[in-house]
């Protein structure tokens, strides 16, 4: 668990958060192990078939960089904007495309990549939505699953951690735009 960012609880003296806490969940070491094996696995499942990556923003751009630095197979990478939060920590309902994609993935094999999946709602919303291109196939990556929380049409192919239901921020993941380059992960509690 040695990591130079991580402490166990870091308590926020000031700024929108002030009085909140943080507590460590996953280290930045245990993150880079866990990406390494899922790289491994996806350079030999896909071998030179040349798949595409389509990571949900904001969220997924730091799993995106890390993971793809992982693989040895030729691969390309894009983009899609979807909202299901509004702001705070608690969902919609509702899902809503802020940008697509710009390539075609008709006849492609796509990796589908998101940072975090709490109730399920934008993954099952995207997988309907990648399906009618007509895509060769669609396969899933997570960094993290709230697995008690979420309801899924089908199952996620590769899961870095389960974690229990809690709000997590860092390493991408954000409260109110906020905290997203902390290196590991932490769950965020109402206060120290
Ligand atoms: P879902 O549609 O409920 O599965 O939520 C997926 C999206 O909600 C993620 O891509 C995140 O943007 C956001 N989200 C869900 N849980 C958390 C959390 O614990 N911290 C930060 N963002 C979260």
């Amino acid at each position: 668990m040695a990591s130079t960012e991580s402490s166990m609880m870091k308590v926020l003296g000031n700024g929108p958060f002030a009085g909140r806490a943080l507590e460590l969940m996953i280290t930045e070491e245990e993150i880079a192990t866990r990406l390494k094996a899922i790289g491994a696995e996806l350079s030999q499942r896909y071998g030179d078939s040349g798949p595409i990556f389509i990571g949900i923003l904001n969220g997924s751009y730091i799993v995106m960089a890390d993971l793809t630095r992982e693989l040895d197979i030729p691969f390309e990478v894009d983009f899609i904007k979807l909202s299901s939060y509004g702001s705070g920590t608690s969902t919609t309902g509702t899902v809503r495309l802020l940008k697509d994609i710009s390539a075609d993935i008709t006849g492609r094999d796509v990796i589908v990549v998101e940072d975090i999946i709490d109730t399920g709602l934008t993954i099952n919303f995207l997988r309907r939505r990648l399906e009618e291109a007509g895509p060769t196939s669609v396969s899933f990556v997570t960094l993290l699953l709230k697995e008690d929380v979420a309801k899924l049409d089908f199952p996620i192919d590769y899961v870095g951690f389960s974690i229990p239901n809690e709000f997590v921020v860092g390493y991408g993941l954000d409260v109110d735009q906020q905290m997203r380059g902390l290196k590991a992960i932490y769950s965020l509690k109402e206060q120290a």
